[in-house]
């Protein structure tokens, strides 16, 4: 299977923050925001991802994750030049799917919480049709929503509804078999001007292949979309880190994890970082991993 992290967009709803610099770079407590969707490829197990993004920002995108060597990865870039919608990842990312399976990952989500890691295991193992996850909300207006049937098999979806009939936000995380690739390239801009997500996953309900997960109790997600959801995210990273000694979206610890990468190699990134806590977390984990 292979991966997408599209971080493109504007971030208009975050200026001035984003005027100069891209949303995915911004911190979300002690790393940039793109640590954290990047993580959740990793803990699927996808090791060949396509980070898409503007013209400006994938200089910086590279100068920070490199071709992913480091972390027993392949990364490859791409530029969007304009905003054309989440569908349009699977227009220019097409040459990286080939005959694949795809998980495409929003640059701005935050997933986290016990058994997600073997959840995404099991829906990378197994893509049929396509696998959404769905968060409670409390503001669905904001959000794709879905409705799903007692087998979890979705019966509707809507982008942003004026009235929702569900509270099921859809999150920026999606796996696909490889009909994306060709669903992407039929179907057509919205009223928007943009190819979105929602009609793609609209065609895979229509064929009942569309199955949408509850993330239960135990799980959280953010978008950080806007100030507010930015730094409640850096507050939770923080409590977590803090209170239980563990890291959340550590790349190197999850390379280690998912045997991407040695002790070895971990510990001498952390020694490059060893003036961080980040940097000295690693070095102390690197062969001590429960
Ligand atoms: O975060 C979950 C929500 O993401 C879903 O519930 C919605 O169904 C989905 O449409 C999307 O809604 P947003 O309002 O958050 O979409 P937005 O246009 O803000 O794009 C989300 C991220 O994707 C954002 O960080 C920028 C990036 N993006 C977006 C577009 C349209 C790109 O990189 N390129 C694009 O062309």
């Amino acid at each position: 299977m292979k991966g997408i992290v599209l971080a493109g967009g504007t971030g208009s709803r975050l200026f001035p923050l984003t005027r100069a610099m891209s949303k995915q770079l911004l911190s979300v407590y002690n790393k940039p925001l793109v640590y954290y969707p990047l993580s959740v490829l990793m803990l699927s197990g996808i090791r060949d991802i396509l980070v898409i993004s503007t013209p400006s920002t994938v200089p910086l995108l590279r100068a920070l994750l490199g071709d992913g060597s480091q972390l027993g990865i392949r990364l490859s870039y791409a530029v969007q030049d304009e905003p054309r919608g989440i569908a349009d990842a699977f227009r220019i990312g097409a040459d990286h799917v080939g005959d694949d399976d795809v998980a495409l990952i929003l640059g701005d989500n935050l997933f986290h919480g016990a058994g997600f890691a073997r959840r995404l295991q099991e829906c990378a193992a197994a893509p049929d049709g396509c696998t959404l996850f769905g968060y409670p909300v409390s503001d669905p207006e904001r959000y794709g929503i879905g409705e799903v049937d007692g087998d979890g098999m979705l019966v509707s979806i809507e982008e942003k509804p004026l009235r929702p009939r569900a509270n099921n936000a859809i999150t920026g995380l999606y796996f696909y078999d490889n009909e994306v690739v060709d669903i992407s390239r039929r179907i057509t801009p919205s009223a928007r001007g943009e190819l979105e997500i929602t009609d793609v996953n609209r065609e895979y309900l229509k064929q009942g292949r569309a199955r949408l997960i509850r993330l239960s109790r135990g799980n959280t997600w953010f978008d950080c979309g806007t100030h507010d959801s930015l730094l409640a995210a850096g507050q939770y990273v923080q409590v977590i880190e803090q209170r239980q000694g563990v890291r959340v979206a550590c790349l190197e610890e999850i390379a280690l994890r998912m045997g991407f990468i040695d002790a070895d190699a971990c510990y001498r990134l952390g020694e490059q970082m060893r003036q961080s806590d980040y940097g000295r977390y690693l070095t102390e984990i690197a062969y001590a991993l429960d």
